[in-house]
């Protein structure tokens, strides 16, 4: 059997679900609620900030409601006792991943818990709610928005995703179902460079081809399965 060297895992709402978050586009998917368009674009919140920043401000909220589950604890505990090179790519805004004690982590669609000024560009740490009068910890200035990547806008450190993708040996999808890119392509690249590419969700993805071994279940089983089942666990 292979020993990986040099490991990618990407995660997105399904590793979540079962800590009790909403999925995107499941039945009872978040957006059936709030139309998309309505609260995760630039426009929705040049059009009405009051009513992204809520929706913001409420999901912020229910991170205190909710606790990593065997899924993200099953990932950082591989990361420590893994001897080779480990990145944890994540699509969800949750804090779920480092509460379990992930340690090289990238949210590549940004952080709950941070805020941006779109007057100074600041990025800070925030965990109550925004308001219009909230003023930026930077500039004094009151133009705070979420750090959250909306649709239309470029998500972050795509540089160091890309070049560790291409390093890969082992690609890992979890809980994600392939509709959104950059991210859903990221199979791609790794497999054009010769990496294993699995995929574990509770149901086939859109992308579900491009993997070399699927394994579909419910996250909170399959990812430490899958995780004990590589050489040398
Ligand atoms: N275990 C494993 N997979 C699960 C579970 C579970 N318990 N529950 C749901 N899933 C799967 C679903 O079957 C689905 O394929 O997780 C996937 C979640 O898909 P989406 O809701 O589309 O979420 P995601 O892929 O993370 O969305 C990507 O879209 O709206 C944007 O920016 C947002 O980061 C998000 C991006």
């Amino acid at each position: 059997m292979t020993s990986y060297r040099n490991i990618v895992v990407l995660t997105g709402a399904g590793i979540s679900a079962e800590s009790g978050l909403k999925t995107f586009r499941d039945a009872d998917g978040l957006w059936e609620n709030h139309r998309i368009e309505e609260v995760a674009t630039p426009e929705a919140f040049v059009r009405n900030p009051e009513l992204v920043q809520r929706f913001y401000n409420a999901r912020r909220q229910q991170l205190s409601e909710v606790s990593p589950n065997s899924a993200h604890i099953a990932l950082a505990e591989f990361e420590q006792t893994f001897n080779g090179r480990f990145l944890l790519v994540t699509q969800n805004v949750d804090d779920l991943h480092e509460r379990a004690g992930s340690q090289n982590l990238l949210h590549m669609h940004g952080e709950l818990k941070k805020v941006r000024c779109l007057l100074c560009n600041s990025v800070h740490r925030y965990a109550t709610d925004i308001e219009a009068s909230t003023e930026c910890p930077a500039c004094g200035r009151t133009a705070l928005r979420p750090h959250i990547v909306w649709f239309g806008e470029m998500p972050f450190y795509m540089d160091e995703i890309y070049q560790a993708l291409e390093q890969c040996d082992l690609f890992i999808s979890i809980g994600t179902s392939g509709h959104v890119y950059p991210a859903a392509g990221f199979v791609e690249v790794a497999r054009q460079c010769g990496a294993h590419t699995v995929e574990i969700n509770l149901e086939p993805s859109q992308t579900e081809d491009l993997f070399a071994e699927r394994r579909y279940g419910a996250a909170t089983t399959e990812v430490a399965r899958f995780l004990n089942s590589l050489p040398g666990q």
